[in-house]
């Protein structure tokens, strides 16, 4: 496969660089900083024309995996009393606005049976007291993908629902909440970065080719 990955140089998004490549995959990687991919280009998901750019050198793609987030522990931390409304404005611009310009500018790169996947993340579905502007602009990125599965059809758009994976995320949170984590896995553990990358892998090949429009949720039962 020729794929896309944003936030290639991130905890999970290089591990699907390399998952990918270890398949012989052609990797494309997007993000502002450095990453593994064969072409990186070091676009920020608000800026179109260079994403434009990047879409008119690299030619058709078979998939797009939307791994780039928005990464503020400062909004994460913060209560309702604390929360302004500007603390929603950064989640849902890099999330929702930054993974619909990428899919906007690679559009014509894609074919019929292709495949776009969007990360989203359990507090989506089941809310969170801490990170509310992130649950909410997670929650609607699986809008986006339902509106995009039904708007692009045949090309196949799913998201994943992560529940904790073990990244620079992860480091931001006490010993002790991080315990409360994965005790409330079923599995009694945080996720890896590769367990994450096998599911949008999934998504992303033909492996998955009657799946669209779908939230595949990979929490090891956190969510239940
Ligand atoms: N780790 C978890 O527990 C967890 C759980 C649920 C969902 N998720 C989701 O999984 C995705 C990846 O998370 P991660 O843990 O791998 O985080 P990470 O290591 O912080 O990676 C985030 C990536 O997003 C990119 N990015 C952020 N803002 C960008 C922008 N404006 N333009 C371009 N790239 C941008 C960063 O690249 P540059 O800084 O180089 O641009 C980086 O590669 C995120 O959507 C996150 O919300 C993670």
């Amino acid at each position: 496969m020729r794929v896309v990955v944003t936030g290639a140089s991130g905890g999970i998004g290089s591990a699907i660089v390399d998952l990918a490549r270890s398949r012989g995959d052609y990797v494309v990687g997007i993000s502002r900083r450095r990453n593994n991919a064969d072409a990186q280009y070091g676009c920020d998901v608000l800026d179109l024309p260079c994403l434009e750019a990047a879409a008119r050198e690299v030619g058709a793609v078979d998939g797009i995996a939307l791994v780039h987030g928005h990464g503020d522990a400062a909004a994460w931390n913060k209560g309702v009393e604390d929360l302004e409304a500007r603390d929603f404005l950064k989640p849902f611009e890099t999330d929702v606005v930054g993974s619909f310009n990428v899919v906007k500018a690679f559009l014509r790169n894609l074919g019929p049976g292709s495949s776009i996947v969007l990360v989203s993340s359990t507090p989506a579905m089941v809310g969170d007291r801490y990170g509310i502007p992130y649950a909410a602009a997670k929650g609607a990125l699986i809008a986006l993908t339902r509106s995009l599965a039904k708007a692009l059809s045949p090309i196949r758009v799913n998201a994943v629902a992560l529940g904790p994976i073990a990244t620079r995320w992860t480091t931001w949170i006490s010993e002790r909440e991080l315990e409360g984590f994965r005790e409330r896995t079923l599995l009694k553990r945080l996720g890896s970065p590769r367990e994450a990358a096998e599911a949008i892998y999934w998504l992303l090949s033909p492996a998955s080719s009657y799946v669209t429009g779908a939230v595949l949720v990979v929490d090891g039962g956190e969510s239940l």
